[in-house]
């Protein structure tokens, strides 16, 4: 994305979307002076094309602390700043939505910390997001509220808006109701996504599981998916299962700068007959430890010849403050450090392990040199990265071993579907992926490619956005709150 940006005088936009993160980051530049660099995760891949598309503005935190920015034009987006103080960023970003509800919010893999302090600056910083939003929403326009960080958002900008038609899409599992009860701020949720005139969830389960919560805990009636509030509007809880630009990777991987990057990539490893490849935030979600574990007992087992197979790991690191991520990246060090240390090879190690963020078709030329994609969370609420290396393989090659724990898994049903919690299962599964015969593994990919081309961001959101402005044409979405 390009670091130029010119101050923009904003109009009152009919279509924006608010997130935590805009999609470039603020950063300073080798030479003290401010950058910009795309900003990381899953919500930016499939909202950059959305918003090429539909125009709009995105409200969001531009990622550095203590600085008001006023809205601008970044490479053809409208981005309006939101400011978060270093003690905001602390308690709502990197303890109330990282260390509360995110390790809840995944099956508890890791503890939940409930501190009072971060509830309160959640509630500030929530606030702050729905004034900026109705300040730039224009009459009647559709607001578009993301994720875990902003469940208060919907009710509260409803109160000061009632005319907007507001929909909320969380990103992220919605956990299971004898989880979610152990939030004592249980009931202010449930009432701020009530906010919208449309909840949206990655899977069935998730949207079954609010509807039954918002049942049993607030009393309110439900059919099916559907709520009736109060104040007589109807709230609509379903699975919107969120997508990739697939013919834009797919376009992406066919150049010859990708082919040549891929070439590349593989010779600059040994030219390995096998690569196995995982990309992943680096976050305890997603399984990277047992999966290296799982690869460095294949090496010690002699099942796997480091010189006939290698394990490129991207990670990029993420939340960096928060410790169960600092802890993380420490272990993982650990164990690459032991499976290398204990090969015998000399020269390049059966793990490669690498912390650098990628441009789109550097990550392309990654998928396309790839033998076998090793996408293995404990918990995730989709899993792009799963789709992104179906949509690469243009030649119907390649293997995808796949955790049942994503949210992937159910759409991509054809690939080596593992739980990583079962270790040696993970390792058969890592041998038959790479020992598949051709056919087979093109039976596989084919179904799984047209099952990510068929099912795009562009149709997803237009599934989503079709539902909200259905439901917002009965004048009772106006009523306020
Ligand atoms: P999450 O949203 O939890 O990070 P996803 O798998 O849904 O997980 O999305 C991750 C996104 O980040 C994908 O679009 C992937 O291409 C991108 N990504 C992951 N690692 C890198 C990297 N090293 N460089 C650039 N992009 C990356
Ligand atoms: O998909 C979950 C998510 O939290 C997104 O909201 C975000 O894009 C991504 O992970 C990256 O996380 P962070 O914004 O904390 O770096």
């Amino acid at each position: 994305m390009s670091p130029e940006h010119k101050e923009w005088q904003l109009d009152p936009a009919s279509f924006v979307v608010v997130a935590n993160r805009l999609p470039v980051d603020r950063v300073e530049g080798p030479d003290g002076t401010a950058d910009w660099r795309p900003s990381p995760g899953g919500l930016v891949t499939a909202f950059d094309p959305i918003m090429r598309k539909r125009r709009g503005a995105w409200v969001g935190w531009h990622g550095a602390a203590d600085e008001e920015l006023e809205p601008f034009e970044e490479d053809g987006l409208v981005l309006v700043p939101v400011a978060l103080s270093s003690s905001e960023v602390e308690d709502y970003y990197e303890g109330f939505s990282n260390a509360t509800l995110w390790p809840l919010y995944h099956d508890a893999i890791a503890q939940p910390l409930f501190r009072r302090e971060w509830w309160d600056t959640y509630l500030a910083v929530n606030q702050r997001f729905a004034d900026r939003t109705a300040q730039v929403a224009a009459e009647d326009a559709v607001v578009w509220i993301q994720d875990y960080h902003l469940q208060l958002v919907p009710r509260m900008l409803r109160r000061q808006r009632p005319d907007l038609r507001i929909g909320f899409f969380l990103h992220i599992p919605f956990p299971p109701r004898e989880l979610y009860v152990q939030l004592p701020w249980r009931q202010q949720i449930l009432e701020g996504l009530l906010g919208a005139d449309l909840v949206g969830f990655q899977l069935p389960g998730g949207a079954q599981n609010f509807v039954q919560l918002v049942r049993t805990r607030l009393s309110l009636e439900t059919l099916r998916d559907r709520i009736r509030m109060p104040d007589g509007r109807e709230v609509l809880a379903r699975a919107y299962p969120i997508a990739i630009d697939a013919r834009s990777f797919n376009q992406l991987a066919a150049t010859k700068e990708a082919a040549d990057r891929a070439a590349q990539i593989r010779h600059d490893l040994g030219d390995p007959p096998v690569l196995f490849l995982g990309v992943d935030r680096l976050d305890y979600t997603k399984g990277i430890l047992e999966r290296i574990q799982a690869f460095g007992e294949l090496i010690a087992e002699g099942r796997l010849d480091p010189d006939e197979a290698v394990l490129l790991q991207l990670a990029i690191p993420s939340r960096q403050r928060v410790e169960q991520y600092r802890q993380l990246r420490d272990d993982i060090d650990r164990l690459v450090g032991r499976v290398n240390g204990e090969s015998p090879r000399i020269g390049r190690p059966p793990i490669v392990y690498m912390h650098v963020s990628y441009p789109r078709v550097e990550m392309a030329a990654f998928y396309r040199a790839a033998d076998v994609m090793v996408v293995t969370p404990l918990r995730d609420g989709m899993n792009l990265v799963a789709k992104e290396y179906v949509a690469c393989r243009q030649q119907d090659d390649g293997a995808l071993v796949l955790s049942e724990f994503t949210g992937a898994a159910r759409e991509l049903r054809q690939a080596y579907l593992v739980n990583p919690h079962d270790i040696n299962g993970l390792k058969d599964r890592l041998v038959e992926a790479m020992d598949d015969s051709p056919q087979n593994k093109a039976r596989r990919m084919k179904a799984m490619r047209r099952q990510v081309v068929e099912h795009d961001i562009y149709k997803w959101a237009d599934t989503f956005l079709d539902d909200l402005e259905r439901l917002t044409q009965k004048p009772a979405h106006r009523a306020a709150g």
